[in-house]
C-alpha cells in the first residue's frame, strides 16, 4: 500500500496504490507528470517500462519536444493548452507573466508523496500534495504556492493538480441546474477544444455545482470506466476541461479569482481547495461509492456517531412567518405523534421577522411572538422528547434591521456602486473581524442560553460585486472567513449539529461538509423534481447528509400535487424530516406519514451505512435506489414512476451488489395502495410476498415489477432468507 519511488539520474517514477487504483507519477528536471491512474496495476510491473512506452511521437510541424500536461502546465515550456497557473507582478516587470518551475524534492508517506518545485525565474515555490486512500479508492489533490520573492504577485489562476483525462473517456456529465433544480444532468462528448464553467455567485451554486464525471461512450451505472473529480471549495470556482488538438485531455479546478482579488505580497502562500479524484472501472455507482466511503471516513465528524440521523419536523413550510404559541405547540404535539426526533425552528422567529424584508442580522428572540423568549418553546419541545434546532442566516443582513442601521459599512460591496438586493438582503463582509465578531458572539448567546442542539445555517443571496472595505474583490476571503466562523462555533459548542442551507442546495461541498452534517438538499419539496435531484446529488454524497423531507400535499414551489405513500417514499432514502402542517393533513394522510417515519427508522442504517446504488433504468421515467448492507444480508430499494412509463409493463429491475450465492426474500411495499388499479392483474411471487431468489438472479435477472402509475412507487424489502 505503500507510495512507492524510485529514481534513476535526475529522473524519478513514483506510484500510489489503493484497493483498486494506481497513480503512477514520472519526472525529469521540471513539474512531475501523472503518466496512469486509473485500474490498480500489478505490484511488478516495471514504473521504468511504462514510462518509455508511454513515450509520445514527436508530430510534423510541432515543437522539437513537446510538453506534457504536467501538474501545472506551463506555456515556458510549450504547452499551449490552457496553462495551470495565471500570475503576473503587481508592480512593473515585464517579464515576470512567464515563469518555469523545476523539480526539487519529494517526500512520500504511506498513502501519499508530495513534490516541490521552484520558479527562479519568479522566486515562486510550489508544493504539490497527493494522498490516496487505500479504503476508499479517492485522491485528494491540492497545490501551494510561495511568494518566495521580495515583490508581489497578483494571481489570476491557479488550478489544483492537473488531471490528464484517459482518452478513452470521451464523454462527461455536467451538473448544473437553478434553485429547486440542483444537480441536474447532461451527458455530452467531450468536444475538441476548451470547455469552460465557471461561478461567480460566492456559494457553490445551484447553477454549477463544482463536479464533474468524465466518461466512456457505454459507461453505465454498473459497468465501464469513468473517472469523477470534485473541487471542496464552497465559493467561485472554474473548471476547464480540454481536448487538445494531439488528443490528449487535461482537467483543472480551482478557485474563481475577480480581477486583483487574489494579492500574494512577498512571503504570502496561496493553497488551491482540496481536488477529490476516483476513479471506477465498474460503472458510476461504484463511483459514487468511493466518494460516499470517503465522505463516511473522512469528512463527516457527527457529534455522535452512533447517533442515527434523527427524523426532523422544520416549521418553514408548516408555518413560514406565522409564529404562534397555540400553533407552534400543535405542530409540536403532531410532531412527537409521527415520531419525529428533532423539532427545527425555521425563519420567522427574531426581531421583526414577519416576512423576508426585515430582521436579518438581529439575533435576538422577536418580543411579541416570544415574549418569554425562545425557552418556553424549548421547553415544550425537549420534555415532549425532541431535539431543538433554530434556523439562522449569519452571512446576512437587511437594510431593514438595527444591524444595519448601525453599520451600514459591514457590507460587501463597492462604494458609489448600487448595491442590488437580493431576498431584500446584503451580505456581511465576514472579512471584517468586527462583522465575525458580532456574528460569533450572538451565535455564542443563542447556543449558550437555550439547549439547541441544531442549527440550519442558511446563506439566500448571491455575492454580487463582493468588495471589501479597501475596495479590493473580497470572495475568496469571505469564504475563508466563512470557514473560519464555523470552526470556531464548532470548537466551541461539538455537540451542536449545522445544516448547510443556501436558498436549498446552494452550497454544497466536501470542504463546508467537514464542518457541518446535513446539506439542505433543495427547496423544492415537490417528489418528481426531488427524485432527480436527490439521483445527482447521490453522485458525491451519500444518502444520510441528504435532508429530505415530506412537503404538504401541494407543493408550493411547483404548483403540482402529490399522494403522501409517494412523498414519504422519495423522502425517506435520505435523512428524512416532515414540513408540513402535521395538524392539518387528512386523516388518511396521517397514517401515510407515521408509516413512513416508521419504515425510515426500522431501515436508517441500510441506507446510511450501506453501498448505495442508483439503478439502471431503460425508462428515463423510471428512478430507483438501492442500498446493500456492507455484509450483504440485506438491501432496501426504493423505485419511483416520475411520469407515464415508456412502455406497457415495466422492463425488469436489476438490484445491483447483492451476493449471487444468497437466497433473498423480497417484499414489495406499495405505500399509496394503487397497484389494483393499475394493473389488470399482477400473478407474481413478487405480489403474494414469497418471493424468494438468489443474489445472482436479483443482480443479473433482475426482478419484474407491476405497472405503476406516474407519481406513485414501491419500496422493496430484501432480506437474507432463512430457507435456503
Ligand atoms: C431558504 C431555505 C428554506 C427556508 C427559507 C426561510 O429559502 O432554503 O428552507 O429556510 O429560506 O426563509
Amino acid at each position: 500500500m505503500d507510495a512507492s519511488v524510485s529514481i534513476s539520474g535526475t529522473t524519478g517514477t513514483a506510484r500510489l496504490d489503493s484497493g483498486t487504483t494506481t497513480v503512477v507519477f514520472h519526472w525529469t528536471d521540471g513539474i512531475p507528470v501523472i503518466v496512469h491512474l486509473g485500474a490498480k496495476l500489478p505490484e511488478d510491473v516495471d514504473l521504468g517500462i511504462l514510462v518509455s512506452a508511454l513515450v509520445r511521437p514527436t508530430p510534423q510541424a510541432s515543437l522539437d519536444e513537446t510538453a506534457p500536461i504536467s501538474l501545472l502546465p506551463e506555456f515556458s515550456r510549450g504547452f499551449m493548452g490552457h496553462p495551470g497557473l495565471i500570475a503576473h507582478r503587481a508592480e512593473d516587470a515585464p517579464s515576470a507573466w512567464a515563469g518555469r518551475f523545476t523539480f526539487t524534492r519529494y517526500d512520500a508517506t504511506d498513502t501519499g508523496i508530495t513534490f516541490y518545485c521552484r520558479d527562479p525565474y519568479r522566486g515562486l515555490d510550489l508544493c504539490i500534495t497527493f494522498s490516496l486512500d487505500p479504503q476508499t479508492n479517492v485522491l485528494t489533490f491540492q497545490n501551494e504556492l510561495v511568494n518566495s520573492s521580495d515583490r508581489s504577485l497578483l494571481v489570476d489562476w491557479f488550478a489544483a493538480p492537473v488531471v490528464p483525462v484517459p482518452s478513452r473517456l470521451t464523454e462527461y456529465l455536467s451538473f448544473h441546474g437553478r434553485w429547486c433544480a440542483e444537480f441536474a444532468l447532461e451527458r455530452m462528448t467531450v468536444p475538441v477544444g476548451l470547455t469552460k464553467k465557471e461561478n461567480r455567485r460566492g456559494r457553490t451554486s445551484h447553477e454549477g455545482f463544482p463536479g464533474i464525471v468524465l466518461l466512456g461512450e457505454n459507461t453505465s451505472e454498473d459497468s465501464g470506466p469513468c473517472l469523477a473529480a470534485h473541487l471542496g471549495w464552497s465559493g467561485n470556482h472554474r473548471m476547464v476541461l480540454e481536448r487538445l488538438p494531439s488528443g490528449e485531455m487535461q482537467l483543472q479546478m480551482g478557485a474563481l479569482h475577480f480581477a486583483g482579488e487574489l494579492l500574494l505580497r512577498p512571503g504570502d502562500s496561496l493553497k488551491t481547495p482540496e481536488l477529490y479524484v476516483t476513479a471506477s472501472s465498474d460503472g458510476l455507482s461504484a463511483m459514487s461509492q468511493a466518494f460516499h466511503e470517503e465522505i463516511r471516513r473522512k469528512i463527516l465528524k457527527f457529534p455522535d456517531p452512533q447517533k442515527p440521523r434523527p427524523v426532523t419536523v422544520n416549521t418553514w413550510e408548516a408555518l413560514y412567518f406565522d409564529h404562534g404559541w397555540d400553533k407552534m405547540t400543535q405542530l409540536v404535539d403532531s410532531a412527537v405523534d409521527v415520531g419525529a426526533e428533532r423539532f427545527v425552528l425555521d425563519d420567522g422567529w427574531f426581531k421583526n421577522r414577519d416576512s423576508d424584508r426585515a430582521g436579518l442580522g438581529d439575533w435576538f428572540a422577536d418580543e411579541e411572538k416570544y415574549p418569554d423568549g425562545l425557552d418556553p418553546l424549548i421547553d415544550y419541545v425537549t420534555k415532549n422528547g425532541l431535539e431543538f434546532g433554530l434556523w439562522v442566516e449569519p452571512e446576512m443582513v437587511n437594510p431593514d434591521s438595527d444591524l444595519y442601521r448601525t453599520h451600514p459599512d459591514w457590507v460587501l460591496g463597492l462604494a458609489d456602486y448600487p448595491n442590488p438586493l437580493s431576498r431584500n438582503q446584503l451580505v456581511l463582509d465576514l472579512t471584517n473581524d468586527d462583522v465575525t465578531q458580532y456574528l460569533y458572539d450572538c451565535l455564542e448567546k443563542l447556543l449558550t442560553d437555550h439547549a439547541i442542539g441544531y442549527l440550519k445555517w442558511d446563506m439566500n443571496r448571491d455575492l454580487v460585486m463582493p468588495g471589501n472595505r479597501e475596495g479590493r474583490a473580497a470572495a475568496h476571503k469571505q469564504t475563508l472567513a466563512l470557514y473560519a466562523l464555523l470552526d470556531r462555533i464548532r470548537a466551541a459548542f461539538p455537540h451542536v449539529e449545522i445544516e448547510s442551507c443556501a436558498s436549498g442546495g446552494g452550497r454544497i461541498d466536501m470542504e463546508i461538509l467537514k464542518r457541518t452534517h446535513r446539506f439542505w438538499t433543495s427547496d423544492s419539496n415537490d417528489p418528481v423534481e426531488r427524485a432527480r435531484i436527490q439521483s445527482g446529488f447521490s453522485f458525491f454524497f451519500p444518502p444520510e447528509v441528504m435532508g429530505a423531507h415530506i412537503g404538504p400535499a401541494w407543493s408550493h414551489t411547483s404548483g403540482r400535487g402529490f399522494l403522501p405513500g409517494f412523498r414519504g417514499l422519495v423522502a425517506g432514502v435520505g435523512h428524512l424530516g416532515l414540513e408540513l402542517d402535521l395538524g392539518s393533513t387528512t386523516e388518511r394522510e396521517f397514517p401515510d406519514m407515521r408509516h413512513a417515519v416508521e419504515r425510515y427508522k426500522a431501515d436508517r442504517h441500510i441506507w446510511h451505512g450501506g453501498n448505495f446504488y442508483r439503478l439502471p433504468s431503460i425508462d428515463p421515467a423510471l428512478i430507483g435506489f438501492a442500498s446493500v448492507s456492507k455484509d450483504k444480508n440485506q438491501a432496501r430499494a426504493c423505485v419511483v414512476q416520475i411520469d407515464r412509463p415508456r412502455s406497457t409493463v415495466p422492463a425488469l429491475v436489476r438490484i445491483p451488489g447483492l451476493n449471487p450465492d444468497v437466497q433473498y426474500h423480497v417484499v414489495m411495499d406499495d405505500p399509496d395502495d394503487l397497484l389494483d388499479r393499475a394493473n389488470r392483474g399482477f400473478n407474481n411471487q413478487l405480489a403474494s410476498g414469497h418471493l424468494v431468489v438468489s443474489g445472482a438472479v436479483l443482480t443479473q435477472v433482475g426482478l419484474q415489477l407491476p405497472v405503476l402509475y406516474a407519481q406513485t412507487g414501491l419500496y422493496l424489502t430484501i432480506n437474507k432468507s432463512e430457507i435456503t
